[in-house]
Parts: C-alpha cells; sequence; structure tokens
C-alpha cells in the first residue's frame, strides 16, 4: 500500500501449473487445491474442447496429434502470460520442453507422478483419451508410454508421487508446495 494514494499495489499472485501422466489427479486434486487457495481453475484439454467445438479424441482423429500439440503450445503462451490460476495440464504438455520454460516464467510447476499400475487403474475405464485407445493391451500401452516420458517428468524438481494418494491428500500437498514456493 503506498501511504496515504489509497493504492494497493499488490504482488501478482503466481500460477500453480500442474504437470504429470494421465491418471495423476491433476484435474481432480488441481480443482480442490484451486478453491481452497481462492484461484481460478483451469483445464487446457476443456479449453481445446471448447474452442474447437470437437473432443480431445476427435481432435485426435480429424487433425492429427501434431494439430493437438500446436493448440496445446499455443494455449501454454495464452495461459502463461495471466496469473493467479491453478492450470491442469495435459499428459503430453512435456514432450516440447518449450512448455515448461514458458510457464515457469509466471508459475510453479508441480509435477504429480503416478506410477504405470496405478495410471492404468485410474484411467481404465475412461474412453476419451486417444493415446490409450490405440493398443488393446492398455496396461501395456500405459507402462511404454510412461518409460518414455518418465525422464521428463522427473526431470521436474517439485514433485509429488501420488500413487498412493487420495485426491484430498494430494490436494493438501499440492498447496503445502505451491505456498512454500510463491511465498504466501
Ligand atoms: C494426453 C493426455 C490427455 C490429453 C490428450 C493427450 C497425453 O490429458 O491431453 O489425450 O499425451 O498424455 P490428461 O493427462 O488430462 O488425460
Amino acid at each position: 500500500m503506498e501511504a496515504g494514494s489509497g493504492i494497493c499495489y499488490s504482488k501478482p499472485v503466481k500460477n500453480l501449473v500442474l504437470v504429470g501422466f494421465m491418471g495423476s489427479g491433476k484435474t481432480d486434486a488441481g480443482k480442490v487445491a484451486a478453491k481452497r487457495l481462492g484461484m481460478a481453475f483451469v483445464d487446457m484439454d476443456a479449453i481445446i474442447e471448447v474452442r474447437l467445438g470437437q473432443t480431445i479424441s476427435q481432435v485426435f482423429e480429424a487433425k492429427g496429434e501434431p494439430f493437438f500439440r500446436e493448440q496445446e503450445r499455443a494455449l501454454v503462451r495464452e495461459l502463461s502470460a495471466k496469473m493467479g490460476q491453478v492450470i491442469a495440464t495435459g499428459g503430453g504438455i512435456v514432450l516440447d520442453a518449450g512448455n515448461l520454460r514458458e510457464f515457469e516464467r509466471t508459475g510453479v510447476v508441480v509435477c504429480c507422478w503416478v506410477d504405470a499400475r496405478v495410471a492404468y487403474e485410474r484411467t481404465k475405464h475412461a474412453r476419451h483419451r486417444p493415446l490409450l485407445e490405440a493398443d488393446a493391451d492398455r496396461l501395456a500401452r500405459v507402462e511404454s508410454l510412461l518409460r518414455v516420458r518418465e525422464p521428463l517428468y522427473k526431470a521436474i524438481p517439485l514433485r509429488v508421487d501420488t500413487s498412493a494418494m487420495s485426491v484430498e491428500q494430494q490436494a493438501n500437498e499440492l498447496i503445502r508446495i505451491y505456498k512454500q514456493q510463491a511465498g504466501g
């Protein structure tokens, strides 16, 4: 507060950016954390779906994965320019290192790690993830995708192993890390 001016210069609130494999609880725990932190919750896949008027599966089918990744890239730039959001990213956001660099400028980036078996259990009934539909052996598909991405997820310094956590526990941990990092 500037003495006597009546103008309050509050520090911009950093974003909390949740990165992690499909089934790592980014959306569920992110919503809970956002509510408790009094921040806006933003789901990247949901925004892309609304803007394109298609589900993610339809986008992959009609326009292909490279097109989807371009949409993600553009949205990362847009969201990084704003503050005060909890952002649930899509699991493949780590495939372009530029995405993480962009997010780090204005946010606290936290990786939600999940073991392959748990990721499989949490996603086995869902039908909205095109990358998991490609193979009849879904567990093998989760394992092979995660094996490729593991070094990318594990290169993120702030990490929560969500494998044995409830949504509540994960949200608590995310809030703790965020407050520590953002200095709130
Ligand atoms: C993807 C994860 C999905 C979605 C798309 C691709 C990925 O998001 O962006 O199906 O490459 O891991 P969730 O992680 O929210 O399921």
